[in-house]
């Protein structure tokens, strides 16, 4: 699954973290969040301290030693890290001298296949900026597609922008290609106190998507400064946030936790409702995968 946006700050990183951590604790085999950022934000998102930024994902798709790219060690149960960073910038170089996304992004899946052994899910997380390359390569990469987006005209006109991007991608001859599913759209940073204007994005949303039959996921990620603030400081998932905010006997990746942890007064109290947000987006992302792949 691809998670990816016409627009920066929509989500994407947060709402990887959260799936995938979600995917892995309700016991799905094998759960993979890949990281195809330069800036390798993700990682911070799942409390990741040393990684590779993107070494052993530059040396996989460029065939030296045909190495897979390294599984980091997250701290869960079934949960692995696929690192981004700074060495994806020479991937990027590398694919525009050598060819194009569709090249890149063949290097990537060619990357990722040896990983996913049978009940594997991978979530990845894509870089900003439409014509990009890497982030071009890594919406094709995918056989799912999940677009984050906030409530504003600019964020929404970022998801038609990429909507045509993909249609633009699977233009022409490159048939082996036109295999991504796009599974939905998802609301991102809702404020819950303005429902009409959730109710008039909706409709808008609805009327631009209905052209191209992209589906509206009925639930949502609600706005939640503190909360989500303070998750991704401490590199953990809301759920993994709400547990610790109420739970005295603390879990094993606690240690992963930043200095504010221990005073328990300093925890945002919306954290629960903020986890089950997630807990909504991805049951309905699970109903649609079952439905989309048949
Ligand atoms: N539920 C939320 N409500 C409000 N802001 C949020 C929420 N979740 C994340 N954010 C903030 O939104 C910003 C963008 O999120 P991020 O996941 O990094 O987006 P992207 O990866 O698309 O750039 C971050 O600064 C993050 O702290
Ligand atoms: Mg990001």
């Amino acid at each position: 699954m691809v998670i990816a946006t016409g627009k920066g700050g929509c989500g994407k990183t947060t709402l990887t973290a959260n799936l995938a951590t979600l995917a892995a604790a309700r016991g799905v085999d094998r759960v993979i969040a890949v990281d195809l950022d330069p800036q390798a934000n993700l990682a911070t998102a799942l409390g990741i301290k040393g990684h590779d930024r993107g070494l052993s994902m530059l040396s996989a798709a460029l065939g030296e030693g045909r190495a897979a790219p390294k599984l980091h060690d997250t701290g869960r149960d079934n949960l692995w890290y696929v690192a981004g960073g700074w060495h994806l910038r020479r991937l990027r170089s590398v694919a525009i001298y050598k060819g194009g996304p569709y090249t890149l992004a063949g290097w990537i899946r060619d990357s990722l296949r040896p990983l996913a052994d049978g009940r594997t899910m991978l979530f990845i997380d894509t870089p900003q900026a439409s014509g990009d390359i890497l982030a071009s390569a890594a919406l094709l990469a995918g056989e799912s597609l999940l677009i984050p987006t906030k409530l504003d005209a600019f964020s929404l006109a970022g998801v038609s922008a990429l909507v045509e991007e993909l249609l633009d991608l699977h233009d022409g001859d490159r048939e082996e290609w036109a295999v991504i599913n796009i599974l939905g759209v998802v609301l991102f940073a809702v404020n819950r106190q303005a429902s009409a204007i959730e109710r008039r994005t909706r409709e808008t949303l609805q009327h631009e998507l209905g052209v191209s039959r992209v589906r509206l996921l009925d639930s949502s990620v609600m706005a939640s400064d503190k909360a989500q603030i303070d998750a991704i400081m401490a590199g953990v998932s809301a759920a993994e946030y709400a547990l610790i905010a109420k739970t005295t006997t603390l879990p094993p990746w606690y240690e992963t936790l930043g200095t504010n942890a221990d005073d328990r007064r300093s925890f945002a109290n919306n954290a629960d409702a903020l986890a089950a947000d997630y807990e909504a987006v991805a049951a309905e992302v699970d109903k649609a995968l079952a439905e989309d792949l048949g």
